[in-house]
């Protein structure tokens, strides 16, 4: 697919995704959505890229949310249908088995919180915004808003983020856990490869089965959460990864991974 709404690069192993419509503020048109589905579905599957950073076009706006000319047309069942594709594009992200940084450059409302949520990891510009504005225009959260907002930030926090619609800066993200670093906007980009770069020096295997133990995991009781996260650790003792990264450290030289 050829992408006019979305810039997809790949730089050594690192796919970066820009959502590009800044005349609208990197709205989320079915465009916009069709595309990332499709660039998503890439990253998941190319065996070339290891990791994805996830920013938006312009000065302005990370994303400023669900593209409000299409939602303003929509009834309840292409609406629901609407909800349950972007939820299904945002899961497979989540899920792709590789680790994902959202880089918020500027205004990240509704859909783009939503999106920037389901990144693994989120480095905000001290000039981003964060808000899940729908109450303001008669609709709820659709892209998973309600779901891992909570999961991220405590019930309380999400519910007054979710009830009142307000927008709050980088610093009040960072203090509430909404994300993990704040930087001057010119030092976004290169901060975030710096972090994947970091990521993908580890061992891969176990990257992404830290990446499944927390996804899957926060979903179970603490028996089921600590079975599986011994069912990992057995399983990457078959690794070569764990071999040399044991024997690395024992014999005080780097490790050199499979997959890097
Ligand atoms: N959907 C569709 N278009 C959007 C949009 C959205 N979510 N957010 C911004 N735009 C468009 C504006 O309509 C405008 O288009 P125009 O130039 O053709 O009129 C353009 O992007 C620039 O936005 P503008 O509102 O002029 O910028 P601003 O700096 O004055 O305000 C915001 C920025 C983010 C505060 C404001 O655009 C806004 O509130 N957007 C909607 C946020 C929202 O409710 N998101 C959740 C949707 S579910």
């Amino acid at each position: 697919m050829t992408y006019q709404t979305l810039l997809f690069d790949i730089h050594d192993g690192v796919a970066f995704v820009t959502i590009n419509r800044p005349d609208k503020l990197n709205a989320l048109n079915d465009q916009v959505m069709a595309e990332l589905a499709d660039a998503v579905e890439r990253i998941t599957t190319a065996p070339e890229i290891r990791g994805a950073i996830i920013t938006g076009a312009g000065p302005k706006a990370f994303i400023a949310g669900a593209d409000i000319g299409d939602l303003s047309r929509q009834g309840p069942f292409d609406g629901k249908a609407r909800a349950m594709r972007g939820q299904g594009v945002l899961r497979r992200l989540e899920t792709c088995g590789k680790p994902v940084i959202a880089a918020v450059n500027g205004y990240a409302l509704g859909g783009g919180c939503e999106l920037a949520m389901a990144c693994h990891l989120r480095l905000a510009s001290d000039a981003a915004k964060f808000g899940q504005p729908e109450v303001k225009l008669g609709i709820a959260p659709g892209y998973g808003g309600t779901q891992r907002l909570p999961r991220l930030v405590g019930k309380g926090v999400a519910l007054q983020l979710i009830l009142s619609g307000e927008m709050i800066d980088a610093q009040e993200a960072y203090r509430i856990g909404l994300v993990n670093k704040v930087v001057p906007p010119g030092d976004l980009l290169a901060e975030s490869e710096k972090l994947m770069r970091g990521i993908l020096a580890m061992a891969p295997l176990a990257v992404r089965l830290c990446l499944e133990a927390v996804d899957q995991g926060i979903e179970m009781t603490l028996d089921e959460g600590l079975l599986l996260e011994a069912n990992h650790f057995g399983l990457l003792a078959a690794t070569h990864d764990m071999k040399e990264g044991t024997t690395a450290f024992l014999e005080k030289r780097p490790p050199r991974f499979e997959g890097r």
